[in-house]
């Protein structure tokens, strides 16, 4: 079956069960600092699950660009990508366990659905802990569709889901599907990995606060994601989504490339083709980024370098990253119309990234080899030598190293990079793990503040500018829009003074929900790129702003304290940058 057979069954039968279609996120959360990529399709719901009704009603399809770099080592199996497809369905306070339950049975078993024999599945529930009861529920709703007791599985922490360490969370029912050349055993392991988990229905009641207690949420919420790669794959019957539609091309392209097959250098291969999709869908994203040294762009470059490494192990001499990149393209552009839209930047991003690193790649290599052979250890200053002058992330030199039986002295490494410049706080903070929004009541006032600026631009210097993006950190707001000049300082100092002559007018902040035609009819700002659903939300400012948003905003401009603008520079061609903060 095709990716997109699948997509549309999948849309067909929720959408017969009453859910509304929501497009996907952008796989980066502009306005959320605490994670770096979207990781989970429930992300960009969070604010839904959590009582706020959703433009579109209670019950959600779609599917979610996702993006996961936790597990870079285990990329190459069978079953881990960096970046994937979930699809999932919603019910936002809506139905809970029965109808979740009865509906993923009927889309996996159901002749004119997946058509999934009973024999090949297994299900697990979660088992209980101190807080949360044994899901007894869950088990007897399963029984009831035939599933036997052999096959469902009680199982601890795995079975209780949450995409960070606070916000909303719950218990979760897990489907697997046995991919074994073996007929599957009576008795369901869920630690034998010939079963593979493709789809997590989870039961989100709960909200987990900052003290690690959990509180019932305001409303019991599903949430489910069913993984598209590994689902396209047990469909065909194949171990690995690597061996179907979605990775082939690509790999034929390898494979022409290098002169050396699949099944001989299935890892490289893998690794290659796994970076460079994740790649070519940051780097096309509707709020796209290019490589650099911090947060998403270094994970970006990563990824690149590590591709290109790996191609260089293949024996590949051309600048094969584009064209690898032109294939994704090709293949999921019908659906992701932005990776059309950006296909031209992305190429070149990719050409330009490739042709520096090529060229300081081989000698690093061989100072590498020099190194290794001189000590078990590659020091903090070595490491730190081959990162500065050959662009060798820190992660690449200890795979290296690695694959010698050696080691990097990474404490040093850190410590000398902090020496040369402030650490990138990606490297050593938890943000690589994703986790939850915190909307913390600064940032609230920061994103309230963004919409002010907007209008105030608009208002002050030109009808014409519209935003391009925004970025919101605990430090500072970040505002990019058209404009294809510099602001004079008497602008820029009109402008901070119509942020501040509004913010003490202390006009209410208000949220409705309406059609996109009534929102765009009635003129509100939307950000340019960014797909939106049949229904919006749009955030009033008294009636001195309105703008496409899903919040969260102050109640009132008052809140927001003093704005003050601390720099105007040039972002892209016909694009200005904004930084700004709000102080008490
Ligand atoms: N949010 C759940 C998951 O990612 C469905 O598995």
């Amino acid at each position: 079956m095709n990716p997109s057979k699948l997509r549309d069954l999948y849309f067909t039968f929720f959408r017969s069960k009453k859910h509304a279609f929501a497009p996907s996120a952008s796989l980066i959360p502009l306005n959320d600092p605490s994670v770096l990529f979207t990781t989970a399709g429930m992300q960009p719901l969070v604010p839904y699950l959590k009582g706020q009704p959703h433009p579109e009603g209670k019950r959600i399809v779609n599917i979610q660009k996702c993006l996961r770099t936790v597990d870079l080592e285990n990329i190459g199996d069978n079953t881990h990508h960096t970046f994937f497809q979930m699809l999932g369905n919603w019910s936002l306070g809506d139905y809970f366990k029965k109808e979740a339950i009865d509906w993923s049975f009927e889309f996996l078993t159901g002749k004119k659905w997946l058509n999934f024999s009973l024999k090949m599945l297994a299900i697990t529930v979660y088992e209980g802990d101190k807080d949360v009861p044994r899901d007894e529920e869950s088990f007897r709703l399963w029984k009831k569709l035939g599933v036997s007791e052999s096959r469902i599985a009680f199982v601890g922490k795995d079975n209780f889901w949450s995409a960070g360490e606070t916000g909303p969370c719950g218990p979760s029912t897990e489907m697997f599907c046995w991919t074994g050349d073996e007929p599957p055993p009576n008795l369901f392991d869920p630690n034998d990995i010939r079963w593979v988990e493709i789809w997590n229905d989870v039961f989100m009641m709960y909200n987990r606060r900052e003290n690690g207690s959990l509180e019932e949420l305001k409303q019991k919420n599903v949430d489910t994601g069913m993984g598209m790669e590994r689902t396209v794959a047990v469909l065909n019957g194949k171990k690995s989504a690597y061996e179907t539609k979605l990775f082939q091309p690509m790999i034929e392209k390898l494979e022409k490339l290098s002169t050396h097959s699949y099944e001989e250098k299935k890892r490289e291969m893998r690794i290659i083709t796994d970076h460079l999709r994740a790649a070519v869908f940051i780097l096309g994203d509707e709020n796209g980024i290019v490589p650099s040294n911090v947060d998403r762009g270094y994970i970006l470059r990563r990824l690149i370098r590590r591709a290109i490494r790996y191609g260089k192990l293949l024996g590949i001499e051309v600048t094969f990253t584009p064209l690898l990149a032109e294939i994704v393209v090709k293949e999921y552009g019908d659906f992701y119309k932005e990776l059309q839209e950006n296909k031209e930047n992305l190429l070149s991003e990719l050409q330009k990234e490739e042709e520096k690193f090529a060229k300081t790649l081989e000698k690093g290599l061989r100072e590498f080899q020099k190194m290794a052979a001189e000590s078990d250890v590659i020091s903090g200053k070595e490491a730190f030598l081959l990162f500065q002058s050959y662009g060798f992330p820190l992660e690449m030199t200890q795979e290296l190293a690695q694959e010698e039986g050696i080691t990097v002295d990474e404490v040093l490494f850190k410590e000398e990079y902090e020496h040369h410049q402030e650490l990138s706080r990606t490297a050593t903070t938890g943000k690589f793990k994703g986790g939850l929004a915190d909307h913390s009541p600064h940032t609230i006032r920061m994103h309230t503040a963004t919409h002010l600026l907007n209008e105030a631009l608009r208002r002050v210097v030109s009808k014409k500018i519209h935003q391009k993006g925004s970025n919101i950190t605990p430090e500072r707001l970040r505002f990019d829009f058209s404009f294809d000049r510099k602001l004079t300082s008497e602008e820029i100092q009109k402008v901070e003074d119509e942020v501040n002559r509004i913010i003490q007018k202390g006009l209410v902040v208000r949220r409705e929900e309406m059609s996109l035609e009534e929102a765009k009819a009635l003129g509100a700002e939307s950000e340019f790129g960014v797909k939106y659903a049949e229904r919006v939300s749009v955030y009033f400012v008294g009636d001195y702003s309105k703008e496409f948003c899903g919040g969260p905003h102050v109640k009132n401009t008052h809140e927001i304290g003093k704005f003050k603008i601390l720099k105007e520079e040039s972002c892209a061609a016909g694009v200005r940058r904004i930084k700004a903060v709000v102080k008490d």
